[in-house]
């Protein structure tokens, strides 16, 4: 579709091209206004984790604008997002006891910011003004969210309203970059838990409110998970100085890495003081997000105020608790963890063999991931066997091919510069398919992906 074909938008567009427009979806189909039909490899933003259309859910949507569309949450309460809590609790295995909600991942990372502050300002500790979290990392596009992440792309333009006082930054984990080639994965682990020991030290341990990191990076690095250990070692610092462990699973979390919560697989049995979800929440039939709040939280602040100091209008929204509550119980009655899981392996056994057989084979850095969340990483500065560099413009590789899959069917997420190396350089595609995705699907997603990954190589090469 070019740019000429398209219909004159009056919305101020989050890209630099003009997206086209969706006319109708069914299950990771997409029909767009030209009439092509396109297949969603990534789940809109790792998000549509069972697609487009679901009966159940559209079902539960409709009962629930026929029985109450909304009531305001500093009024009255509703039936879906109690069961949903109800819910979250219940799937926690213990680890949470309440739930707040908001409509998204940063309202979920802010709300989880000013519960941290919250509960030390219930329990008398005024003096913890300070969050620690890690650069290549990403927790939202607030100023909040933005002071405590770092992504230096997306901070750019707003980094002179951030704020640096508050929040501080650590290395991030990601051993297949930063770990020392003399070293072991366990001292790489103990590096990195030294140096947030340390961060603690040099702002005065008693003052700091939470460590908090993505359990699973996402839209810096891509699909970076934790070296074995890492979780469990920052825990331990902030149990050491009474701090809060924070986790962001708006993007990692609600079965995208194959279990519920991404530290049931990673975090070698360190669940978090507090955690975000989203993305995975709703599937995208909702605006919905929630902070889940472990004993420790939840009773210092029941015992003394007793509620949630901060909100929004449209929280605990009936209509997003409903669609939302629809979308946890089919993930669970179809066990679509399993099959996540399943076709995961398949995703990644095929991205293997059809890279490696490709000009694209030396170029390859890293294919990594687990459930249904995959990303490839190419490294074109320093490739591997002697191949030549390569420079890309327009965009870079991560950017190009994501135009082409679009070109040619498919929809992915390409990054470039994102954050893979050091914030400015490297190029990773994300696949992160519904997690009801078919053995058929997955064979499609491949094929249109490494043609089109080719066609931008030789594209490029050729000239
Ligand atoms: C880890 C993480 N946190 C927070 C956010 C922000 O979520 P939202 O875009 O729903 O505000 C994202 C979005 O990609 C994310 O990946």
């Amino acid at each position: 579709m070019t740019a000429e074909t398209l219909k004159p938008t009056a919305i101020l567009h989050r890209t630099p091209w003009r997206p086209p427009t969706a006319v109708s979806a069914e299950g990771i189909y997409v029909t767009l206004e030209d009439g092509r039909t396109i297949v969603d490899a990534v789940g809109g933003a790792a998000v549509a984790c069972i697609g487009n259309g679901n009966p159940e859910v559209k079902k539960a949507l409709k009962e629930q604008v026929d029985t109450v569309s909304y009531v305001y949450n500093m009024q009255l309460s509703n039936q879906p997002a109690e069961e949903l809590a109800q819910l979250l609790i219940n799937s926690s295995n213990g680890a949470f006891d309440l739930v707040g909600f908001v409509s998204g991942g940063s309202e979920a990372m802010e709300a989880v910011l000013k519960l941290a502050r919250q509960y030390f300002y219930e329990t008398k500790q005024l003096q913890r003004t300070n969050f620690i979290a890690r650069q290549l990392s990403f927790h939202g596009n607030t100023l909040g969210t933005l002071s405590l992440a770092y992504h230096p792309a997306r901070r750019a333009p707003y980094v002179d309203l951030l704020n640096s006082t508050n929040f501080h930054h650590v290395s991030p984990a990601y051993a297949k970059r930063f770990q020392k080639s003399d070293e072991t994965e366990e001292q790489y682990v103990e590096r990195l838990r030294q140096e947030l020991e340390d961060k603690f030290l040099e702002l005065g341990p008693d003052t700091v409110i939470g460590f908090v990191a993505e359990t699973v990076v996402g839209a810096t690095s891509g699909v970076v998970a934790p070296p074995k250990g890492y979780l469990k070692a920052m825990k331990s610092v902030c149990d050491k100085y009474g701090a809060l462990f924070i986790l962001d699973e708006v993007m990692s979390g609600m079965g995208r890495v194959g279990t519920l919560h991404a530290w049931e697989k990673y975090g070698d049995g360190a669940s978090p003081d507090l955690q975000a979800v989203a993305k995975g929440l709703g599937g995208g039939y909702a605006s919905i997000g929630a902070v889940l709040m472990s004993k420790r939280v939840a009773s210092g602040i029941r015992d003394s105020a007793g509620f949630m100091k901060h909100g929004h209008t449209y929280q605990a929204h009936p209509l997003a608790c409903a669609a939302s509550l629809a979308v946890q119980k089919v993930v669970a009655s179809e066990n679509l963890l399993e099959n996540s899981r399943k076709q995961g392996e398949y995703l990644s056994s095929l991205l293997h063999s059809r890279f490696k057989a490709s000009p694209l084979a030396p170029y390859i850095f890293e294919i990594r991931g687990s459930g249904a969340w995959w990303a490839v990483e190419f490294e074109f500065d320093e490739p591997a066997s002697g191949a030549p560099k390569v420079t890309f413009s327009n965009g870079g590789f991560g950017s190009l091919v994501q135009a082409k899959c679009m070109d040619n069917g498919l929809i992915i997420m390409g990054f470039h510069g994102g954050g893979s190396v050091d914030g400015t350089k490297g190029d990773h595609l994300m696949l992160s398919p519904a997690y009801n995705v078919t053995k058929e699907e997955v064979e499609k997603i491949v094929d249109l992906l490494v043609v089109s990954a080719e066609q931008v190589f030789k594209e490029v090469t050729s000239t």
